[in-house]
């Protein structure tokens, strides 16, 4: 080769390399990043909007419906039916345990978007909160020391009755024994109230169903039993959103309708109470 044709291979081949940069930028704009380990996501079509998250007041303190294991993890059947329920919405949900006694102030003031804490469905509750189809079928339940004569509610008029406060049992005591009566003991949670039964500063509790059968059947050494009455009307525990909240209350109502149908619900209540809830209501009606 001659100086002059070296010279111009050279340009030539400049004049290429220069010409496929050109077409390499023009066919990526913005240039891409070295290629790193990317994440799964990043080789897929553009990722969905990330999913609402609904911040959901419980008081935890209500096993086996709502409560904390041993890694302060909030767990219970309220919370798996809420979740299976969020799942369904395409919604998710984040628990946060709340004391009962502000819990409703808690949904009011927009702390919370929504409460799961085993609130029974009633009318002056419905007038400050809007509550979604019933999930779960509850009534009082009287519970005593073994040694006791409390045979029925009536028994308890002139007693030392625990409850826990601004609850439905404490609505029923506090019409039995008067508004003003020093013998309803007001506690900020129910074990409380069983804690003081056991310790004699009470002479019975009334509270909801589910969580006097599962104390009593976790605490042996208490030696309690339960005294049913018929007088007790049946109650229905519901979701709560704050009043006018219609659009999370749909979406909570079509989750409620789907793990109904797809037999979800009933795999959480036997995980909980052993039997699909008509399998249990039957044995029950049939044991009375
Ligand atoms: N069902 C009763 C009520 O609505 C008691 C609920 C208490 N729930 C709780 N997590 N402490 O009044």
């Amino acid at each position: 080769m001659t100086d002059l044709s070296t010279r111009r291979f050279l340009q030539r081949v400049g004049m290429l390399a220069a010409g496929l940069v050109l077409a390499a930028c023009g066919k990526q704009e913005p240039p891409a990043p070295a290629p790193v380990a990317s994440a799964p996501e990043a080789a897929s079509a553009p990722a969905p909007a990330p999913a609402k998250v609904y911040t959901v007041g419980t008081d935890a303190a209500y096993a086996p419906f709502e409560s904390q294991n041993d890694k302060a993890e909030i767990v219970g059947f309220t919370i798996d039916v809420m979740s299976a329920v969020a799942q369904k919405g395409g919604f998710e949900v984040k628990f946060v345990n709340t004391p009962w006694e502000g819990i409703f102030n808690a949904l009011q003031q927009g702390d919370r978007d929504m409460l799961a804490s085993s609130i029974t469905i009633t009318d002056e509750r419905k007038q400050t909160m809007d509550f979604s189809a019933p999930y779960f079928d509850a009534v009082q339940l009287i519970a005593v020391k073994q040694d006791s004569k409390v045979a029925k509610f009536d028994d308890l008029k002139k007693m030392k009755v625990g409850v826990q406060t601004g609850t439905t049992g404490d609505e029923v005591v506090t019409k039995l024994l008067g508004k003003t009566s020093a013998n309803v003991k007001r506690y900020e949670s129910t074990p409380l109230a069983l804690k003081e039964l056991e310790a004699g500063g009470v002479d019975a509790v009334v509270a909801d169903n589910g969580v006097v059968i599962h104390y009593v059947a976790n605490n042996p050494g208490a030696q309690f039993k339960t005294v049913a009455d018929a007088s007790f009307v049946p109650e229905q525990y519901g979701f709560a959103v704050k009043k006018g909240n219609a659009e999370l209350l749909a979406l909570v109502n079509k989750g409620i309708a789907d793990i109904k149908a797809d037999g979800t619900y009933d795999k959480i209540f036997a995980k909980y109470f052993g039997a699909a809830p008509a399998a249990a209501a039957a044995a029950s009606a049939a044991s009375k």
